[in-house]
């Protein structure tokens, strides 16, 4: 059912940013993804839909090699991480700037020292300019007069803020969101979401998020693809995506309670 014609970014020059192939993986005896596949271009935002549990943390994990899959591969600039071992893969993630949802930030310390926490661990940078750096950062998430306070002191939006700062923090090509704006106000969804945006294009990063808000999704995605069985059923640019006459995609993007979403897979 994936429809490889609407895809927006034919890869014309080379091999993809990141590539999953056909990846199989299963817990407990419950398979969760069953041939996935997805290809992401150098500096495109893919968006990731689909309901609860049908693997789509499980699938930004694999491009961390937080899992490994049970078959298949995951290139990412065409080294196969699904190979590597613990200490490659932990110089490998520098080329990841990870955002969870809350942030996943450390409450024991102050703004500055979780935004430090990542070049204090991968670089050997100087006081000085790890102080430079942070303040870059903060100011690319548009957070002044901050970097004392605790996390627990600050709202929800400006913790996403930080918990951004802090993945942008060692200059990674690629950028993973994990539901970005769960918990969030509908306004204040809606500012973050601008500020991914803003990200993606100033950082120039491969941008690949993972939402169920269908009005964040058509806001930050050069595409958007919905996971649903274990597989990729539907992909393309928003304005594709939203005319989809697949009856998966209706429903989700509908919101409706009637429909193959809510019959078990
Ligand atoms: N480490 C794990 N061990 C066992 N089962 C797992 C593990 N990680 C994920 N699962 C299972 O895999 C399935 C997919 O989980 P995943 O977290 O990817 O869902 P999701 O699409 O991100 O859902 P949500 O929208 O609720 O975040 C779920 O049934 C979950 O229980
Ligand atoms: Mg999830």
């Amino acid at each position: 059912m994936t429809t490889e014609a609407t895809d927006p970014h034919p890869n014309a020059n080379g091999e993809p940013m990141i590539s999953l192939q056909h990846l199989y993986k299963g817990f407990g005896g419950k398979p969760v993804l069953k041939d996935m596949s997805i290809d992401i271009d150098r500096g495109e935002s893919v968006v990731i839909v689909g309901g609860s549990g049908t693997g789509k943390s499980v699938t930004i994990k694999h491009i961390i090699g937080l899992l490994r899959p049970d078959r298949g591969h995951v290139i990412v600039e065409g080294e196969d991480i699904s190979t590597m071992s613990p200490v490659e893969l932990n110089r490998f993630r520098r080329h990841f700037g990870m955002a969870f949802q809350e942030g996943a930030l450390f409450d024991s310390m102050s703004v500055f020292e979780n935004i430090a926490f990542p070049l204090r661990r991968h670089t050997k940078m100087t006081e000085a300019e790890i102080t430079a750096r942070v303040e870059e950062c903060l100011e690319q998430v548009h957070l002044h007069g901050v970097d004392r306070k605790r996390p627990s002191e600050l709202s929800g939006g400006m913790r996403r803020r930080v918990g951004f700062a802090r993945a942008i923090s060692l200059k990674p090509q690629i950028l993973l969101f994990d539901e970005p704006t769960t918990g969030l106000d509908p306004v204040i969804s809606d500012v973050v979401a601008d500020l991914i945006v803003e990200m993606d294009r100033t950082l120039n990063t491969t941008t690949v998020t993972i939402t169920h808000d269908m009005k964040v999704a058509f806001k930050i995605a050069d595409r958007v693809a919905m996971l649903f069985d274990g597989q990729i059923v539907e992909q393309g640019t928003p304005e594709v995506f939203q005319r989809s006459t697949n009856p998966i995609v209706r429903q989700f993007i509908e919101g409706r309670a009637e429909g193959p979403l809510t019959e078990e897979p």
